[in-house]
């Protein structure tokens, strides 16, 4: 299983360049995948450095077991969301901590394949859970039995969906046909036929549009099914609180929702100060917790991204614990 698990990790130079990591040094992968990112800080680790790894899905685990056979004593792989990440780091007594990365979104191996259903251009079920054991709402359950309001606030929010008003209504309409035929599965291919001919768009006409119409229901569906917002604002205090002072948090993310997350929160905690702007002096007193190391997000390469088309929207952010 999983031998044919594909995935080209993004910003591969640069996440070791500003994470650093040197001989002996401990260091948490919160999104494993592949194994691309942990791969390369275990080569520079040894003989004793170590990585804490989340992954929630089992393919990917899979894969990276077999890639990283040779560094197994130094790698511990759990198959739970980084969320969880100060738990488990306690319980495991994974300290100290000189580096944290997190790779968010989805790996081309995820992406690719039909069974999982993140690609509107596949025939699989509308699925998209990371992981389909613990996971139990999938992308079908939103579609088929949400109300029409939360429809729209996921469309607004996680897809910043241009006719969300539109699709949402359009979709309950749709749907109660659907559960009339009694059809056992929704497939994303019937999915995006609806999305089509909600928006009144020709199957012939798709080539006028940069990004397929479907590209942010999609989006939104999949944020939705996995938390993806809520996880990555929930676990970097986590990371920080985890982290070694001098260490580093190093972040990859692929839309602007994510990138938002990071930078503000990235911000704040450099600044320190959480009182209300129109306060004229800070009371709160909070010392600054991080410094910035990236004052712009990071971009890829021209190289990269022709190597790898999938990077062109990647952004890297890096900050260090005062
Ligand atoms: C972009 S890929 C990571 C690729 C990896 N850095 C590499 O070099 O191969 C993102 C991975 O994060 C996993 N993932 C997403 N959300 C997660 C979460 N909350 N906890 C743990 N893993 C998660 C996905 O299943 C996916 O395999």
């Amino acid at each position: 299983m999983a031998n044919d698990y594909h995935h080209i990790s993004v910003f591969g130079d640069e996440v070791i360049k500003y994470l650093a990591p040197r001989a002996n040094q401990n260091f948490v992968d919160c999104t494993l995948g592949g194994g691309g990112h942990s791969q390369r800080i275990l080569d520079l680790t040894g003989p004793k450095g170590k990585i804490l790894a989340f992954e929630l899905d089992k393919r990917a685990i899979v894969a990276s077991q077999a890639r990283l056979k040779k560094y197994k004593n130094r790698l511990d792989i759990v198959q739970d969301s980084y969320v969880h990440l100060k738990k488990i780091v306690i319980k495991k007594k994974f300290r100290p901590i000189h580096g944290i990365i997190f790779d968010l979104g989805l790996s081309s191996d995820q992406l690719d394949r039909a069974d999982r259903g993140f690609s509107f251009k596949d025939h699989g079920s509308l699925d998209m859970r990371f992981d389909v054991k613990s996971q139990s709402l999938t992308a079908e359950e939103i579609v088929l039995t949400w109300s029409k309001d939360d429809l729209l606030k996921i469309f607004r929010e996680y897809g910043e969906v241009k006719q969300a008003q539109r699709l949402a209504q359009g979709i309950i309409a749709w749907r109660e046909t659907f559960l009339k035929q009694k059809q056992k599965k929704l497939k994303t291919s019937m999915f995006v036929s609806a999305i089509l001919r909600i928006l009144n768009i020709k199957e012939t006409s798709l080539k006028r549009f940069r990004i397929h119409p479907a590209t942010q229901v999609f989006q939104a569906l999949r944020i939705a099914v996995n938390s993806e917002l809520d996880n990555i604002s929930k676990a970097l205090p986590q990371a920080l609180d985890m982290l070694e002072s001098g260490g580093r948090i190093a972040v990859i993310s692929f839309h602007s929702l994510e990138d938002r997350i990071v930078k503000r929160y990235f911000k704040q905690m450099s600044s320190g100060c959480i009182c209300p702007p129109e306060s004229p002096i800070c009371t709160c007193g909070n010392k600054p917790q991080l410094k910035i190391i990236s004052k712009k997000a990071i971009e890829p390469s021209a190289q990269e991204i022709s190597a790898n088309p999938r990077s062109r929207s990647a952004k890297l952010r890096v900050a260090e614990k005062i």
